[in-house]
């Protein structure tokens, strides 16, 4: 029998090059970002942020901002104060990224806090009337960070619930009789996301509902964490948040300013629009803090590991204990029998720092991966191969498993495309006319984490398929691998797929965080849709008139725009979905990872993302890997530094789409590269307030410091981590970059430096070339 519907394109499986389905609605405009979102009669809000970092609000003069034409009203604390109620950190279980409660009270915690919200008919009222309140201030004396007077240390298993520092062995003892020692301090700076889109936030509410839009990497618990704020139901409140022009970890804890616009728009009864300035960006959400760290490392003639030792210090605000603590990480890359690690958080007078693109892995491999380097060049061992010499298949801390560990399989690959055996590791060596150049190398390792997540799927008689998670699309590639995901299983081409993310009326997925989304989401829209082949295959097998009768329903595999049976049976698709249903046939899944406590599903729903993976799991660990390759050169004269090329190579299991994951490793890269060389947020000491927050002076690279960046993908099939065998990429581009590039650097000019960024003067005591 013939199909009555036109055959759609070509089903795309699993592993499949297909560029973003949103691409189109992205580059032509048409994609909605919450601030596009036209509101009826709006209120433009404009924060006013604090000039001292610590102290009290004296005085909030309004007149002069109340007397302009347009404003409507000002929010201060002493107005607001107690109309949004206290919540847990989102690392604690809760949902902000800091406990800072700016307009509860006159104090005043950290630079750039929000100590006015002006509301007004236009953005430029609200803005004059901003820039018009006289506050006085009662400043004290803040601590700016590390070494200030005031700042106090805590150790991170005295204050965090549940945490250990990785230890086994001996390893002072093992280190005091090693006969090769390296023994160093290095430091990372001060890092903002600056996502390109502004922290924004639009509500509006209508019949004792709120509407919020605004760019989330976490919907669900935007929902949540905002009805608790305001003491409401969850039910009443819907965000919104199709695309996000970034985020790295910015959006995936509640900021202060969501409650108050929402209160805002409660007082005045009228929608109220946010956008905050891109310098306001840097203090009223979260950042990297910077990090210390020492960092000893000991090994025998031959270079197997004997002892590793790592303590860090990390930044904090002062109520908070956010900590990163990437020592899980960094105890675990090699085998090594004596190890032990300490992690301590400094409170200083800044605003709570929070998750940026791989928290713990780009500051914490940083000494390792460098350490490793120095190592290598101290016992004249190429440094491929003394990580080959301390690869193992067991991590050292408590013997467990690696699912899959392909670090050596990405040094082979990546070095051969390289061209590492060309390297004379001499350091100043290697020469072309006035520039110094310089080959590194370091390992990546990211952690694969899963999720609970639930996700409806429905395949209408047509044979148009509609997805909904309320899963979201950062610039991973959301979209693009959740359509693959049904088309793969249904057998259905990209252009009858349809995918709803983003929007808090969907069945709830998981925060966009710790590069879980593609593993926890694909498998659970792949659960819904095995759920909607069941039901058509069983009916396929029963009834008048089929040529499935009797056939084996777990035997028949939906695939191209048919019912298909191992003898080559088959059956069209519309057919095939007639016999099982009236309508549309819907499915609805929910899938809980290995790992997570079955209370991970109803925790899901609250809005809280219970992750398992990486280091937490009692049975097994589970990582992705990969090495990274970097060449530099350093100009003789001016030592201007250049990354002319870098090259990568990745093994994150399942690859579901390589064009979307090419992307996010090469961007990771160029991240890394970045926070090599160029950025670092700059803070004068005596006020504790940044000084270069906007993007003139705030260094990233343009496209004239980025050349050649090539991604390698290491083929892995580990089906022991997920049944689609997915790992997870996001975060894994851009650690060890900073390392890597650093041991070019030394590779080229001798000198090593510790501390980030790396920039010319560092370098000004290399030798100069004659
Ligand atoms: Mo990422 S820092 O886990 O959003």
């Amino acid at each position: 029998m013939q199909s009555t519907l036109a055959k759609p394109s070509a089903p795309p499986k699993i592993g499949t090059s297909v560029t973003r389905i949103d691409g189109r609605l992205k580059v032509t405009g048409a994609a909605r970002y919450a601030s596009d979102t036209p509101l009826g009669d709006p209120v433009f809000a404009v924060l006013a942020t604090s000039a001292i970092a610590l102290g009290r609000i004296v005085d909030i003069d309004e007149s002069a901002a109340r007397g302009l034409p347009g404003v409507i009203d000002i929010l201060t604390h002493r107005n607001v104060n107690g109309a949004v109620k206290r919540t847990k950190l989102f690392s604690d279980g809760g949902y902000v990224g800091s406990t800072i409660m700016p307009l509860a009270s006159d104090r005043v915690q950290h630079a750039g806090q929000i100590v006015a919200v002006v509301l007004a008919e236009t953005f430029e009222a609200a803005s004059d009337g901003a820039r018009r309140l006289a506050i006085r201030y009662a400043p004290e004396p803040p601590a700016a960070g590390f070494d200030s007077p005031g700042a106090t240390t805590v150790a991170a298993k005295d204050v965090v619930k549940n945490y250990e520092d990785p230890a086994v062995g001996d390893a002072e003892g093992a280190f005091a009789a090693a006969p090769v020692k390296i023994d160093q301090h290095y430091a990372t700076p001060t890092q903002h996301h600056n996502p390109i889109e502004l922290f924004t936030t639009s509500c509006a509410w209508s019949d004792g509902k709120l509407t919020v839009w605004e760019p989330s990497q976490n919907v669900t618990g935007l929902k949540n964490g905002l009805a608790e704020q305001l003491g409401i139901d969850p039910e009443k409140i819907h965000v919104v948040s199709p695309y996000i022009g970034g985020a790295f970890g910015s959006r995936g804890s509640l900021t202060q300013r969501t409650a108050l616009i929402a209160v805002a728009a409660q007082r005045l009864d009228r929608p109220v629009k946010l956008v905050a300035s891109r310098s306001q960006g840097f203090t009223i959400a979260s950042y990297r803090a910077e990090t210390r760290h020492h960092f000893r490392l000991a090994a025998d003639h031959d270079g197997k590991l004997q002892a590793l030792i790592h303590e860090g210090w990390e930044v904090t605000s002062r109520p908070d204990n956010y900590k990163v603590a990437g020592t899980d990480a960094s105890t675990r890359l090699y085998a090594c029998p004596n190890i032990a690690s300490k992690v301590s958080m400094v409170h200083a007078d800044r605003n709570t720092p929070g998750f940026m693109r791989s928290p713990p892995e780009v500051p914490y491999l940083f000494p390792l991966e460098s350490a490793m380097d120095e190592l290598a060049a101290a016992l004249k061992i190429d440094p491929v191969e003394l990580r080959r010499r301390n690869d193992t298949r067991n991590e050292p801390i408590k013997g467990l498993p690696y699912t899959s560990r392909s670090l050596m399989t990405c040094f082979d690959r990546a070095a051969d495309a390289f061209g590492w055996k060309g390297r004379d590791p001499q350091p100043g060596s290697m020469r072309d006319g006035d520039w110094m150049i310089g080959w590194g190398c370091a390992s990546t390792m990211y952690p694969t984490q899963l999720g609970p997540a639930t996700a409806r799927v429905t395949l209408f008689p047509s044979g148009t398929v509609k997805v909904q998670t309320a899963a979201h699309d950062i610039g991973n590639g959301a979209y693009t691998v959740i359509a693959l995901t049904a088309a793969d299983r249904l057998g259905i081409g990209l252009d009858k797929i349809t995918v709803e993310i983003g929007d808090s009326d969907l069945p709830p997925a998981p925060v966009a965080g710790g590069s879980n989304t593609t593993a926890s989401v694909c498998n659970v829209v792949a659960k819904a849709c095995e759920q909607i082949r069941a039901r058509i295959a069983n009916a396929a097998v029963v009834g008048d008139g089929g040529v499935f009768l009797g056939s084996n329903p777990s035997q028949l595999v939906l695939a191209d725009w048919s019912l298909k049976g191992p003898d080559g049976k088959s059956m069209p698709l519309d057919q095939a979905i007639a016999r099982a249903s009236n309508g549309a046939i819907e499915a609805y899944a929910e899938n809980v990872p290995h790992g997570v406590p079955p209370e991970g599903l109803k925790k899901l729903y609250q809005g809280h993302a219970t992750l398992a993976g990486g280091a937490k799991m009692k049975d097994r660990i589970q990582f992705a890997f990969g090495a990274e390759f970097v060449e530099v050169r350093v100009h003789a004269r001016t030592r201007e530094i250049r990354v002319p090329r870098i090259v990568g190579a990745f093994a994150a299991g399942q690859i579901v789409d390589p064009v979307t994951a090419e992307s996010q490793l090469m961007g990771g890269m160029i991240w890394g590269i970045s926070s090599a060389l160029h950025e670092a947020t700059e803070i004068d000491r005596r006020s504790a307030r940044y000084t270069n927050t906007d993007l003139a002076e705030y260094m990233i690279p343009v496209n004239a410091d980025i050349d050649r960046a090539q991604v390698i993908f290491v083929a892995e099939d580990d089906r022991q981590i997920n049944e689609l065998g997915i790992k997870g990429l996001g975060e894994l581009g851009n650690v060890g970059t900073n390392a890597a590039v650093a041991n070019a650097v030394y590779h080229a000019t001798g000198v090593r430096v510790r501390e980030l960024p790396i920039r010319l003067e560092k370098l000004l005591d290399a030798p100069a070339l004659d």
